[in-house]
């Protein structure tokens, strides 16, 4: 980014001044480039900082802080320092927003659907006008390196650009009647209130891939913001004012503490009319049970233990690209991430060979902000004892660690080296829990059949990947995978334009693409009967 001070964290030694977009406690200043120095002085800057909104949440169409006064700390993961505090919404919070959301759902769900897609199409263009500051942001709570974030916010705007291209054509069918005399047909109607409690490992995108579609069909959200990365979204609140969006059809509240709380709202609530959550597997169920009572709507978009599956007869660099690709996207946080990677065992070496060269030598661990980057911290400390138990498990049981294998403590409590581990046998952790960090296992294996056995061999089924040159086989396997998205020959699936969701335990409900437009939607059949049958002559 153009911003940054090209030597802020350069591994020299000697003191540089900086004159950057950075804003430090007194300027100038001298800083050393020995990185605590740096993490306990330096604050981002922001092109407008009026995006960045402390101790306050967007409810109809006004910023509020919780009525108990209380607010929560949220740190920045490469640094540990404080970025800022945010308001802890509590049930009745909460139900306000519900409440401004039904009255807004009045009028906001006849507006037509060029009028809403105008809307979204202003959102968007203003995330595009502020590409640098959600991109800002999005590193500084969430710690990724600022080129995915900056891919983050391009990704996440262009869910509302797809959808608001979407938002005119909302149709019905005709359908023919077996009834002599009567007519049939479907509108496609908004469903109501929705409830979207949404994730810390993509802070913007996981918000517009669910308010795009549902702003789209002409419902209105309440949007619990993740207490890691809440003030991305909060950014994308004060877009959405700017953009017009009519008050109370976006509302964005945040809490930490009181999440349960505010999830038990928004689940038993009655006027609330679908729950979309992305997250994990446990709080999925949790969530699902306390929708019963209401029996809303649900899309859940839960956790995922993705095969990566490496066959003889593939392309092996351009298997290699896919494999790091995957596996270490966000570091590893992402639910479509590589999770097992099953290598054949006639090209195991060598694939095993080129991987780790190119994790080893391509790979630069540090703050994302810092100019070469590639891979930043983990999210909090939680994440690091996971990826590290997953680790000394694999090595306890036989396996060996090629590359990594450690925490890099001296560049933080949230950093680990991204790791390749060989020889990973069915026994060992990672062959059955989602890792969700920077760690590559890699199984060898002898034949078709067993691979997808092994692939199959999980209650979850999200992404899978496979690297063939067989056309038969490419037909085969991903229709033997019991994943909701497979890739054949690329690391990399997600797109707006294509339905995102899992099978088995990674939950139901597709997002993105036209199929993220029905999760929003009921169906109303009409018929008319006494019709008649055609014009006699
Ligand atoms: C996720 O990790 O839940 C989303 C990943 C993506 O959209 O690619």
């Amino acid at each position: 980014m153009a911003f940054l001070q090209r030597s802020l964290f350069s591994a020299s030694r000697n003191a540089t001044i900086v004159r950057s977009r950075f804003q430090t406690k007194s300027l100038p200043l001298v800083l050393h480039s020995s990185y605590s120095r740096l993490a306990s002085t330096m604050v981002p800057k922001l092109k407008d900082p009026s995006l960045f909104k402390q101790d306050i949440c967007y409810v109809n169409g006004e910023w509020v802080k919780a009525q108990s006064g209380k607010t929560f700390e949220v740190n920045d993961p490469a640094t540990g320092k404080l970025i800022g505090t945010c308001p802890e919404f509590d049930a009745q919070d909460t139900k306000k927003a519900i409440d401004a959301a039904e009255v807004a759902f009045e009028t906001f769900r006849h507006k037509t659907g060029r009028e809403r897609s105008k809307l979204l199409r202003k959102w968007y263009d203003l995330m595009v006008e502020n590409h640098d500051d959600l991109t800002t942001l999005i590193t500084w709570e969430n710690g990724k390196p600022l080129a995915d974030a900056k891919g983050e916010v391009t990704y996440a705007a262009n869910f509302f650009e797809w959808f608001s291209e979407e938002a005119p054509r909302i149709y019905g069918d005709t359908i023919p009647s077996s009834v002599p005399g009567n007519r049939v047909w479907t509108i496609k109607e908004p469903i109501g209130v929705c409830g979207l409690i949404t994730p810390w490992n993509f802070p913007a995108a996981m918000i517009t891939r669910k308010v795009g579609p549902a702003l789209a069909v002409g419902c209105t959200v309440v949007c619990k913001a993740p207490g890691e990365t809440p003030f991305t979204a909060l950014a994308l609140a004060e877009l959405a004012h700017r953009a017009g969006i009519p008050a109370g059809v976006v509302n964005v509240i945040t809490a930490l503490e009181n999440t349960p709380e505010v999830g038990s709202t928004l689940t038993t609530d009655p006027v609330v009319r679908k729950i979309s959550f992305t997250g994990s597997t446990p709080v999925g169920k949790l969530l699902m049970k306390q929708c019963s009572g209401t029996l809303k709507k649900l899309s859940l978009e839960l956790g995922g233990n993705a095969p990566f599956i490496v066959f003889d007869d593939a392309d092996v660099d351009l298997a290699v690209t896919g494999a790091i690709a995957s596996k270490f996207r966000s570091s590893g946080q992402t639910c479509v991430c590589a999770n097992r990677i099953y290598v054949q065992r006639g090209i195991y070496d060598e694939f095993a060979q080129k991987f780790a060269e190119q994790v080893k030598n391509n790979f630069r661990v540090g703050n994302g902000f810092e100019e070469g980057v590639t891979h930043g911290p983990l999210i909090h400390h939680r994440a690091i004892d996971k990826v590290e138990q997953h680790v000394r498990d694999a090595e306890k049981k036989g396996a060996k660690v090629v590359v990594g294998g450690h925490k890099l403590e001296k560049l933080g409590p949230n950093f680990y080296e991204p790791t390749v581990i060989t020889g990973m046998t069915r026994d060992m952790a990672m062959a059955s829990e989602e890792t969700f960090g920077p760690v590559a296992g890699l199984f060898p294996f002898d034949t078709e059949d067993e691979v997808v056995k092994l692939a199959n061999s999980t209650q979850v089924g999200l992404a899978g990947y496979f690297f063939s040159r067989d056309i038969q086989r490419c037909v085969r396997v991903a229709e033997h995978l019991e994943v909701g998205m497979v890739g054949i020959n690329t690391g990399l699936i997600s797109d707006p334009a294509s339905p995102f969701g899992g099978v088995k335990e990674s939950g139901f409900g597709r997002e993105g693409s036209l199929y993220g437009i029905g999760e929003y939607q009921v169906t109303k059949m009409v018929t008319s009967g006494g019709m008649g049958q055609s014009l006699q002559k």
